[in-house]
């Protein structure tokens, strides 16, 4: 791994992913990312002239760009996190979500093959070529939702029940496919939700951090009974790194860290940590066609590749509260923009 292509590293997973690899390796990190409304080189900027590093403004669908990126730099890793990633957009405007994560995952699986000089033949003899490896950062939602029992193994069958997940589990099944036909060394991670530095305040925890900062109403869905899997993004990263190393070609890696809460004791614990009134929680409608509850079964990457998370829970929860009270200026700047529109849109009844 001498040349990493990371896409969306201006996001909240990428930007954390950038990080821990020029902390951890000696890589080239190319950053290529359209910087959309998620995309935030402050997230960025203590690492901005680090001699390892690279900043590309594009979008993965552009062709001619994504194949000049691959020969200027001799690409031979691509850890591709561009995506639309926000459930409750997805439902309000999916058409960008089908075209950045699914037709964007096209366009780098097609650089690479031509890149690393990939043909069909190369599948049938059995071996990979040496030295080069695509990952796709996918997420555990394209499984669907579970009951009360149960966890997502990497043979459950794919059921994505809203537009994000389906745009999610489409661009697996590219990924598959490219390593089907053409030979394509790739590798699928699928990962329960996230927490930690530099998340948009649009997703669960940022969100409810920066409402009870701000002493405002905290919006609950539904009943709050719905159940997520939380992964310190830092033990991401290093599953990712971990996968990159020594993962299996053409394999799925499901990464979690055995952590389920429903969202409501999440919010609780939010408030008690910061020292608010639970009196902030308010029921809003629910998410149209809300998966109820995700949990992952970790055995894979734990037994066959050793990784394990290093966070607890109690632990990470405490850091990401200190890190926004932290970095006000950071969420002062996100929420004067667009996002007040977008809050007011979403949060409206
Ligand atoms: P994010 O929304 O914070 O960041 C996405 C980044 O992609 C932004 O920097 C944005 O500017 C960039 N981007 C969007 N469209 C682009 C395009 N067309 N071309 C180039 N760049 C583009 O997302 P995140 O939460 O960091 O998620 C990153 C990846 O991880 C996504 O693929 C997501 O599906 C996956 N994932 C997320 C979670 C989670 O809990 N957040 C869990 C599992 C998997
Ligand atoms: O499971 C992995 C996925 O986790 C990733 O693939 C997605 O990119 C990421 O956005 C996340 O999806 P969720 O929909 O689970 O995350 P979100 O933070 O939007 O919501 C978490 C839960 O909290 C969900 O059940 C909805 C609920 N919720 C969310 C918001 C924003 C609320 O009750 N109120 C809110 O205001």
């Amino acid at each position: 791994m001498k040349n990493v292509l990371v896409t969306g590293g201006a996001g909240f997973i990428g930007s954390n992913f950038v990080h821990y690899m020029l902390e951890n390796s000696d890589a080239l990190i190319v950053n290529l990312d359209a910087l959309t409304y998620a995309g935030n080189l402050e997230n960025l900027e203590d690492v901005r002239d680090h001699k390892n590093y690279r900043f590309v403004k594009g979008d993965i669908r552009d062709k001619a760009l994504v194949e000049q990126i691959f020969a200027d730099y001799d690409i031979d890793t691509v850890v591709n996190f561009a995506a639309e990633s926000h459930v409750d957009r997805s439902i309000v405007e999916p058409e960008i979500f089908l075209t950045t994560n699914v037709i964007g995952t096209q366009v780098l699986l097609d650089a690479a093959k031509r890149h690393w000089n990939l043909a069909p033949d190369d599948k049938y003899s059995r071996e990979y070529k040496e030295g080069v490896r695509y990952l796709q950062v996918s997420t555990d939602e394209v499984y669907g939702a579970l009951g009360k029992t149960g966890m997502f193994t990497e043979t459950t069958p794919l059921s994505p029940n809203s537009p994000y997940s389906v745009s999610k589990a489409s661009a697996d099944m590219l990924v598959r496919a490219y390593n089907n036909t053409f030979g394509l060394p790739v590798v699928i991670t699928r990962c329960s939700n996230n927490y930690g530095p530099y998340q948009f305040p649009e997703k669960l925890i940022p969100l409810m951090i920066n409402n009870c900062m701000n002493d405002k109403q905290l919006p609950v869905y539904g009943d709050g009974m719905q159940i997520r899997d939380w992964l310190h993004v830092k033990d991401h990263c290093s599953a990712i790194a971990t996968v990159l190393e020594k993962g299996r070609i053409g394999e799925v890696y499901n990464i979690g860290g055995n952590n389920e809460k429903a969202n409501v004791n999440i919010v609780k614990l939010i408030i008690s940590t910061m020292g608010k009134s639970e009196d902030l929680i308010t029921y809003v409608k629910d998410r149209p066609g809300h998966d109820r509850r995700y949990a992952i079964d970790n055995t894979k990457i734990t037994t066959e590749l050793g990784w394990a998370p290093s966070y607890t829970f109690e632990k990470g929860i405490a850091e990401t509260i200190e890190w926004f009270m932290n970095h006000r200026d950071w969420m002062n700047k996100i929420i004067s923009g667009d996002y007040l529109n977008y809050y007011n849109k979403m949060y409206e009844q």
